[in-house]
């Protein structure tokens, strides 16, 4: 996961630079790097490994820079070397990035053509050659900026030097977070509160598209369309500045907002963008394996069910799934060759934990899918899955769900491809789509003002149902479980095809149904029970994409997210979802971050 500081200062900035990377070092990196500004000339240090591997070289070659930028590194596209590590130069430009440019490689095509060399393998450095030939072709720097951001597709955020433009600093945001501390006559660019903490806490946060060009004493700040903007300062507390909520009321609409880093740097950490290759951390070989088992607690247990229809479909992986509570007191036959995986963001859930301790005791193969990596699972567990949703403080799980199903869709390609059932070209053709996710659930979280002005009735409800068809149906489940958990409205969720088995008996007037049903091969089957459902006069809520748009029956409200491959739906819909259970909640005055009677991480029976 990359971490980004930028200093405009008026001392010597690498101590500074080097204090802030070492905040970042928990976003997890493999290299790192600062460039400064000295004699007119920008002037780069990088290394492989740790920073202490930096601070080494700056030993050997101090950077007396008041002006620079510094990176950690965590590789994508290029392995994790020096040449590969940020900053990224190209003629006057320098750079820092965290993301994915998911157009890289045709606009490379198009640089080399026009006779641009690249000396990395980064999809990075594309973004240096672009904006130095926008500079080259006469533009000034924000111009040029703007220019190069319309050409990029994908999620980011960079900071940028410009030989000759010796005390500004451009930044730009989408996807990725970046915020914009203020100073005494200096200012600065952060990944987050965190990289800035150390040296002031006055601190704004860009919005979606944003760009900026920060001196010695203000920021200038514009929007996606090239509108000036202000963005409010916000005072940080020293606590908050280690996990803060930034422009969010709560943790939990953050996290949601969050999703889009966390699930590319959760999948960074499976798939090879270069390579089309998925991999499978630790070792593990899915050619091996006979049967998966799957452990897990409330929301992770339904990453779990999702998982399920891709280890099946794509891997022809048998997979039990179980809630731990049960598992672990289940004493079920042990199948040799079962790989048992635990889902857990905290690592500590103890029916969870007792579930890996049975597994292993029984001899067989464990890996922990989590998200703190220092956790109990995470060290008893014989291999790691990591997800990268980085601290989650909401007691309602969000972006550590979604960076799950991002994790084990990842490796339900690296077993498909493992175990011969599919061939190079599809295991890359999985890996690109995967690898969109991130863009398509920004985009999907820009149906946010549609969702909350759905809000003020569906929270008069007492009752709530939600259905949908294959991992539609779990995500069902979860977001039953998230109105119920910050709302507590009652909500329960189904298959679709379950309905007619009994719940349709509680279908009324004064019981909305949130359907989720993007238009798949399922899709016209759960049209008929949605028909069902209103014929009964049962209010409707139908998520779905454009095409499924299409087809939803006059009156009722239709949520319409981006168009995607299966295989990255229920990551795509999930923010909609989460969404909609926060906007009821808020509007119930409810304490969204801290529901009564539950823990973040359930550590006791
Ligand atoms: O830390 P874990 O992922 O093991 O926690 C499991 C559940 O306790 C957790 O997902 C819980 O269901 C959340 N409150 C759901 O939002």
């Amino acid at each position: 996961m990359c971490g980004i500081i930028g200093i405009v200062g008026t001392a010597p900035v690498q101590d500074r630079l080097l204090e802030s990377l070492k905040r970042l070092e928990y976003r997890g990196y493999d290299s790192a790097g600062i460039a400064g500004v000295v004699d007119g000339r920008v002037q780069r240090r990088r290394a492989k490994g740790k920073i202490a591997a930096l601070q080494a070289v700056l030993t050997d070659s101090p950077l007396t820079a008041t002006v620079g930028i510094g990176h950690t590194r965590w590789a994508t596209h290029g392995a994790p070397n020096e040449v590969n590590a940020h900053p990224q130069s190209a003629g006057r430009v320098t750079l820092v990035h965290n993301g994915i440019i998911e157009n890289f490689a045709e606009l490379k095509r198009k640089l080399q053509s026009s006779g641009r060399v690249f000396e990395s393998e980064t999809d990075t450095e594309v973004i240096a050659q672009l904006l130095d030939a926008e500079l080259a072709a006469g533009c000034a720097p924000l111009v040029a900026l703007k220019a190069t951001l319309d050409q990029l597709t994908g999620a980011f955020a960079i900071a940028v030097l410009i030989e000759g433009q010796t005390d500004m600093i451009l930044g730009a945001r989408r996807g990725s977070p970046l915020v914009v501390g203020y100073g005494q006559g200096e200012m600065f660019l952060g990944s987050d509160a965190l990289a800035v903490g150390p040296f002031t806490n006055r601190i704004a946060y860009l919005d979606e598209g944003d760009y900026v060009a920060i001196d010695h004493s203000s920021a200038q700040i514009f929007d996606k369309d090239g509108k000036p903007v202000e963005r409010p300062l916000k005072i940080v507390s020293a606590s908050a500045a280690l996990v803060e909520k930034g422009n969010y009321r709560h943790f939990m609409e953050k996290e949601i907002h969050d999703q889009p880093d966390a699930c590319q740097h959760t999948l960074s950490a499976y798939l090879d963008p270069v390579s089309g290759k998925a991999t499978a951390p630790g070792g593990v070989d899915f050619s091996k394996v006979t049967r998966i088992q799957i452990i897990a607690c409330g929301t992770a247990y339904y990453a779990g069910l999702i998982s399920r229809y891709l280890f099946e479909s794509l891997a022809r992986l048998p997979v039990d799934i179980d809630v731990a509570s049960e598992f672990r007191y289940r004493e079920p036959p042990v199948i040799p060759g079962t790989l048992a995986i635990v889902i857990s963001q905290s690592g500590e859930t103890a029916d969870t934990l007792a579930g890996l301790r049975w597994c292993k005791a029984q001899g067989l193969t464990t890996a922990a899918v989590v998200n703190v990596h220092e956790s109990t699972m995470a060290r008893e567990a014989d291999v790691i899955f990591p997800t990268h949703a980085g601290p989650e403080i909401g007691v309602a799980s969000t972006k550590a769900f979604t960076s799950q199903v991002a994790a084990l869709s990842a490796l339900a390609v690296a077993a498909a491809a493992a175990r011969g059932h599919v061939d190079a070209t599809e295991e890359a053709r999985l890996t690109a789509v995967l690898l969109e996710a991130s863009r398509l659930i920004a985009q999907s979280i820009q149906v946010e003002d549609a969702i909350k002005a759905l809000a003020p009735d569906l929270a008069k409800a007492r009752d709530v149902l939600y259905f949908g068809r294959g991992a539609m149906s779990a995500l069902a489940l979860e977001g039953a479980l998230k109105l119920k958990e910050i709302s507590y409205i009652h909500a329960e969720g189904y298959a679709a095809g379950e309905l007619k088995h009994g719940p349709i008996a509680l279908i009324d007037e004064a019981t909305p149904v949130i359907v989720i049903a993007p238009s798949d091969h399922l899709f016209e089957k759960t049209m008929s029970n949605m028909s069902e459902v209103m014929a009964r006069g049962g209010p409707i809520i139908l998520f779905t994409d454009d095409e499924g748009a299409k087809h939803a029956p006059p009156g009722i409200k239709v949520i319409i997210a981006p168009t995607s491959d299966d295989i990255v739906a229920p990551l795509v819909f999930a923010a909609p979802i989460q969404l909609l259970a926060y906007y009821v909640a808020v509007q119930k005055g409810a304490d969204v971050d801290q529901p009564r009677n539950l823990a973040k991480s359930v550590t006791v029976e």
